[in-house]
């Protein structure tokens, strides 16, 4: 099963049934508690993303609602504070005291993931983003970041990419089948990140529905504005400023980079996107879906 083989000088992943996890802040306990230990409330509200899709970006726009559009909890604390992820050694004795609703979040693929998610009625907002602006998304993640390997040249880590295997948190493509297979057993919202950029209010309002929290114009004006690109890159408390530039070099790639969509048409040849369309079509295929990325 454990196909990717890392090599012992690579102290900075670890592989848990078939996928990597970035050693820094995971290990066999973190996972094993995520999956098996932690009991999921019925009020609970989870942030599922694959990586580098919009996941701090659902952290702010969850963190605003839940305070009514009051965006003081916002500029003081810490996102990944206001909404943990289950799966980090950090979860364990943090996430048990924190208030209901909690929101928590999570990049784990759908199999690791609490079981007692399935027996509960909490809510999950899945977002998903365009896999070509997410690789290129990633590539500059794993450039600026001191505890993942150097990516080498796009072309090699966008085989990675397309492989899935050597890549943090699996495949893309098995991360979003997994959880689009369990849509009718959980309370699952399914988003994308091209929703979010292209209709904000929108795409607020659709949140609110779903986790029943009911909003004025001025909240969730507020809502919208403290969660634009340009408030979240100035503001210390979602731009990761706050992490030392041994753990994130923001000189090499801010981590608040360009939020927009069709970035990848800057950095992929047209052999790439068309070797990328083959397998995307090879892996997508039998889901019965349409994606906001497909039309371009
Ligand atoms: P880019 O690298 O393409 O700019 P994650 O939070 O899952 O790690 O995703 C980070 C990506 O989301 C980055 O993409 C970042 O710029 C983008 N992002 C974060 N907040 C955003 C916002 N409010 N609007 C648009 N993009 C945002």
């Amino acid at each position: 099963q454990d196909r990717v083989v890392l090599s012992e000088s690579c102290p900075m992943y670890m592989i848990h049934r078939g996928v990597i996890f970035p050693t820094n802040s995971h290990d066999e306990e973190s996972l094993d508690y995520a999956e098996n230990r932690f009991q999921v409330w019925d009020e609970d509200i989870f942030n599922v993303t694959y990586p580098k899709s919009g996941t701090t970006w659902m952290q702010q726009i969850l963190t605003l609602i839940h305070s009514n559009g009051d965006p003081t909890l916002s500029r003081s604390v810490p996102s990944w504070e206001r909404v943990p992820w289950i799966e980090q050694r950090t979860a364990h004795g943090y996430l048990e005291t924190r208030p209901s609703p909690r929101l928590i979040t999570s990049h784990l693929p759908v199999q690791f993931f609490p079981k007692s998610l399935f027996h509960s009625k909490a809510k999950v907002i899945y977002t998903a983003r365009n896999p070509k602006d997410t690789f290129v998304s990633l590539y500059h993640f794993y450039n600026m970041s001191g505890f993942l390997e150097d990516p080498g040249a796009t072309q090699d880590f966008l085989n990675k990419f397309l492989s899935g295997e050597a890549v943090i948190y699996g495949s893309w493509f098995d991360h979003l089948r997994g959880w689009l297979g369990v849509k009718d057993k959980v309370n699952l919202l399914f988003i994308t990140y091209e929703e979010l950029l292209q209709d904000p209010r929108g795409s607020v309002i659709k949140v609110c529905n779903f986790i029943g929290k009911k909003l004025d114009d001025k909240a969730i004006d507020s809502v919208v504005e403290n969660s634009s690109f340009k408030s979240m890159k100035e503001n210390q408390m979602t731009n990761y400023s706050l992490v030392p530039d041994s753990i994130m070099n923001q000189k090499k790639s801010p981590f608040m980079r360009k939020g927009i969509c069709g970035d990848w048409k800057n950095y992929f040849t047209v052999a790439e996107s068309e070797h990328f369309d083959v397998v995307y079509h090879e892996k997508m295929r039998n889901l019965d879906i349409s994606f906001t990325w497909d039309k371009n």
